[in-house]
């Protein structure tokens, strides 16, 4: 089928049509483009989807993000066939750190909990102690006995973040997201010159001098909560999320921290390329039975806890 020449609510009503007949469901994050949000049967942050994925009962998860989290799906729900959404869509943080380098500093602390933030590959998480996301990094560190030195891979934001909260002290892996790492302070105080009566709320991938200085923190389901219940709000975090609160609350006055908060990998996806992603049944996600394994036990530790 050549599905080049097709319109958008062609492409939709073909997207319900092979939902229905392959038995799959489409997960998207919020920093997908609005195109692909309209035809997912849930869209959330990397925890939501996580659930969703280990829930589902369909046959086929297309996943519509990043590598990681198309990993994260097929670790939580290893007998299903779950299919990222293009072929190189992937997250630079995740490859901040290999398992070689993790195994070579756990050597270095062997008593040491690994706490790994999601956005990492399935061998990393395969040799830590337990997951988490922005939702719950702060949770999970905090749930660690108080006798165990923590080491936190790869995001030293998030990690920063989660000390800061528990007031553990962690050792803190020199990963960051090039897309929440680049604001700085100064952006803070320009946003905040030219909007002094609105709210900011930043996702913890931000530096901890951007975090300081924003009246809150949060994911980006938790930062969409933060905009249910306030008027003005600068958003601190990919623009993606920006775009899809502008659509769900047209009466909020809602504007960017920076335009420079785009993730390129986020966007790589168009409604084409998710549809065709689905039709052809492509970019399958294959792991070695042992690394899901040891993954899943990380994984399932953090839903526990959520
Ligand atoms: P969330 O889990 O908050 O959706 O974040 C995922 C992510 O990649 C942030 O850059
Ligand atoms: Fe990775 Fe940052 Fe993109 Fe999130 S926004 S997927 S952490 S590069």
């Amino acid at each position: 089928m050549n599905i080049e020449n097709l319109s958008k609510n062609d492409l939709k009503q073909l997207a319900t049509k092979l939902k229905k007949e392959k038995n799959a469901v489409i997960l998207v994050h919020n920093y997908q483009l609005l195109e692909v949000q309209a035809i997912a049967d849930f869209v959330g942050d990397s925890l939501q989807l996580a659930k969703e994925a280990a829930r589902t009962d369909a046959e086929i998860i297309l996943f519509c993000g990043v590598l990681f989290m198309a990993e994260t799906a097929k670790i939580l729900s290893p007998k299903k066939t779950v299919l990222l959404s293009h072929p190189n869509a992937g997250c630079p943080m995740a490859d901040m750190i290999t398992a070689t380098q993790l195994r070579e500093l756990k050597s270095q602390y062997p008593n040491a909990e690994v706490v790994c933030y999601v956005n990492s590959s399935a061998a990393v998480k395969a040799e830590s102690t337990v997951c988490c996301t922005s939702s719950n990094a702060v949770e999970i560190v905090g749930s660690i006995a108080k006798e165990k030195k923590i080491i936190f891979v790869p995001d030293k934001n998030l990690g920063a973040y989660a000390a800061k909260k528990t007031g553990r002290d962690l050792l803190l892996w020199n990963g960051f997201c090039i897309v929440h790492h680049q604001i700085t302070y100064q952006d803070v105080k320009i946003a905040r010159e030219k909007y002094p009566d609105y709210l900011l709320i930043v996702h913890p991938e931000c530096k901890p001098e951007v975090c300081k200085y924003a009246d809150a923190v949060g994911s980006t389901s938790q930062i969409t909560k933060f905009v249910k219940l306030h008027e003005k709000v600068i958003i601190g975090t990919e623009i993606g999320l920006f775009h899809q609160l502008v659509q769900k609350y047209p009466e909020k006055k809602l504007v960017p921290l920076s335009e420079k908060m785009l993730c390129k990998n986020m966007k790589k996806t168009d409604l084409q390329t998710a549809i065709a992603t689905l039709l052809e049944e492509r970019n399958e996600i294959s792991l070695p039975a042992k690394i899901i394994e040891n993954a899943q036990t990380s994984l399932e530790r953090m839903l526990l806890f959520s």
